[in-house]
């Protein structure tokens, strides 16, 4: 039903449009990966027009505001990694930042943290990123008019679509929040006060307004004007604290990325303020020198050194890592052979080291949603683009501006609201991630490139928290290392560890009793937990795009 008209519109325009090779679609001349179909039809369309894939890009972000509210956003922010056919890469930094008024207690009252004001409600509002981002990225690389590329959402806004089985039960799950804002309970409840349902037609009027500014407009349909004064009434009215000059200083930054060589591979990947780019590059060089193919996929072994890598590499992100406008990060020094393979002097195969026992490393002369969602696409030239956006937790504040429709984000928990106490994802920070008026909090989206001689292979990313670094490298690590193809890579068991709490998750159902038994043996504790959701592209050998998405979710690949 939901998609009907969708898939009709697909047979007549290319009736061969995708092949089924091994786990994997594969596409003949441009693809896009994405958390749901409608959004990844949408790129698929731009990219048939003869846009590029910054242009298909930036529609589908646009269109995921629509049909992803939980995750996809214009009150929020995210990362892009760009790689143009000719090589040039980019990454483009449109995380939110702390209000001017912003303060490092803020969220300290009597001496005791009040974890919920970060989390929920117009306090753990940052000042959102994504139309500047998109704007900025349309100025330097989008090749199709503007306003062209925000139409496919503001007709899914302006006539609606079907809810799915999850997206009605994830609304569902968030009602009793929905009610404690004027906005979101004009927005985000059911008419007749039950239950969203799967096939319900869910339109968004004032959401489809507000895009219709920003195709307009551009920066100034978002950061200036009606949307601007009710995105500041909705603070005034809640007790946020962003004004009209936080709206109008906020600026999306280029920035170089972090590269790492693994095994002929070169990976491109998003810079602080993501901590992913760090991790990963150190839980490659930590792995690097084990024989990982001999230890075999899902392997005690395998499972071991890796896990025993990311505790590592977690807390130095704990120490090291935050905004690098506000904060120096030994971004070289972290990611060395060197430094690496001294944290690994503590390691054994045997055993494992205590999360208690391990503090940060020590880099010489240094001074002291679980919901997000990632699409990657390759167009017809070779360009690759993954962007990995989110409004923090699922659907961010629960705070949804009156009048413009649309959800803000929640992303002030993601800094380390007092250092020290874990955040909502269990995650420990120290003074690296502090809040500033201005500064970005520190994030775990990774979107990444990874290109072999000379040329793209893998475009990925993921949504969960700090689970999107874990997943993002064992996605990476499976098509690499054990030849997977991208469906295979996707759907395939994960871990993840994070220093702190010390426990050892895994994919519920995916570990052999005699593969735990042989982990406990070695000191991990074990739990079944949710993992991350992978959106991911690779380059076949015979030069075709396949394209994984991840089976824990709604993700959809469409491409020609
Ligand atoms: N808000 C999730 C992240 O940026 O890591």
């Amino acid at each position: 039903m939901r998609h009907l008209f969708f898939l009709l519109i697909f047979f007549i325009l290319q009736p061969v449009a995708s092949a089924q090779t091994g786990w994997q679609k594969t596409f003949d001349h441009g693809a896009v990966s994405s958390a749901d179909q409608l959004a990844s039809e949408v790129g698929k369309q731009i990219l048939m027009q003869g846009g590029n894939a910054v242009d298909a890009a930036i529609a589908v972000q646009f269109a995921l505001a629509v049909t992803l509210p939980r995750a996809g956003n214009i009150g929020g922010g995210g990362f892009m990694v760009v790689r143009l056919a000719d090589g040039t890469v980019n990454t483009l930094d449109f995380r939110e930042k702390a209000p001017l008024s912003a303060s490092r207690d803020m969220y300290i009252k009597e001496g005791e943290y009040q974890s919920r004001l970060s989390k929920d409600g117009a306090l753990a509002v940052g000042v959102p990123g994504t139309v500047d981002g998109m704007v900025q990225a349309h100025q330097k690389y989008g090749t199709m008019e503007w306003k062209s590329l925000i139409e496919p959402a503001i007709k899914l806004a302006e006539n609606g679509y079907s809810l799915s089985y999850s997206q009605a039960a994830g609304l569902n799950a968030h009602l009793d929040r929905f009610r404690n804002y004027t906005g979101a309970s004009v927005y985000f409840l059911p008419k007749n006060d039950s239950l969203f349902s799967e096939g319900d037609l869910f339109v968004q009027k004032d959401l489809a307004q507000t895009l219709t500014f920003i195709a307009d407009l551009g920066r100034d349909g978002f950061y200036a004007g009606e949307v601007a004064d009710e995105i500041v009434n909705e603070m005034n009215n809640l007790g946020g604290i962003i004004t009209h000059e936080d709206l109008n200083k906020y600026e999306s930054v280029w920035r170089a990325p972090v590269t790492v060589d693994f095994r002929g591979y070169k990976l491109y990947l998003m810079p602080p303020p993501s901590s992913g780019s760090v991790a990963i590059a150190q839980i490659l060089k930590m792995m690097e020198p084990y024989p990982l193919e001999e230890m075999g996929f899902g392997s005690a072994d395998y499972l071991h050194v890796m896990a025993e890598s990311m505790r590592r590499a977690f807390a130095d992100r704990s120490f090291y890592l935050g905004d690098p406008d506000f904060w120096e990060v030994p971004i070289s020094e972290l990611t060395s052979v060197e430094y690496n393979s001294e944290r690994m002097n503590s390691f054994s195969m045997d055993s494992v080291t205590p999360s208690e026992t391990l503090s940060h490393g020590d880099v010489p002369g240094y001074q002291e949603s679980t919901e997000t969602t990632h699409f990657s696409i390759i167009d017809r030239d070779g360009n690759a683009v993954g962007i990995t956006t989110t409004l923090n937790g699922s659907f961010g504040s629960h705070v949804a501006v009156t009048g413009a429709g649309f959800l803000l984000n929640n992303e002030m928990d993601d800094f380390s609201a007092q250092p020290g106490v874990p955040n909502m994802f269990g995650l420990l920070g120290g003074e690296a991630n502090s809040i500033q008026p201005e500064k970005r909090m520190l994030s775990s989206m990774i979107p990444m490139i990874a290109t072999k001689d000379g040329k793209v292979v893998m475009v990925i990313g993921a949504a969960g928290g700090p689970r999107i670094i874990t997943a993002v490298l064992q996605n990476f690590l499976n098509m690499a290392v054990f030849e997977m193809d991208a469906q295979q890579a996707n759907a395939a068991p994960r871990i993840h560890h994070q220093w702190m709490p010390d426990i050892l998750f895994y994919d519920r159902l995916t570990l052999s009793p005699d593969t735990i038994r042989l982990l406990e043996a070695k000191g991990h504790k074990l739990r079944p937990s949710s993992v991350a959701r992978i959106h991911s592209l690779m380059i076949t050998e015979d030069g075709k795009i396949g394209a994984g998405v991840d089976p824990r979710g709604d993700g959809y690949a469409a491409g020609f």
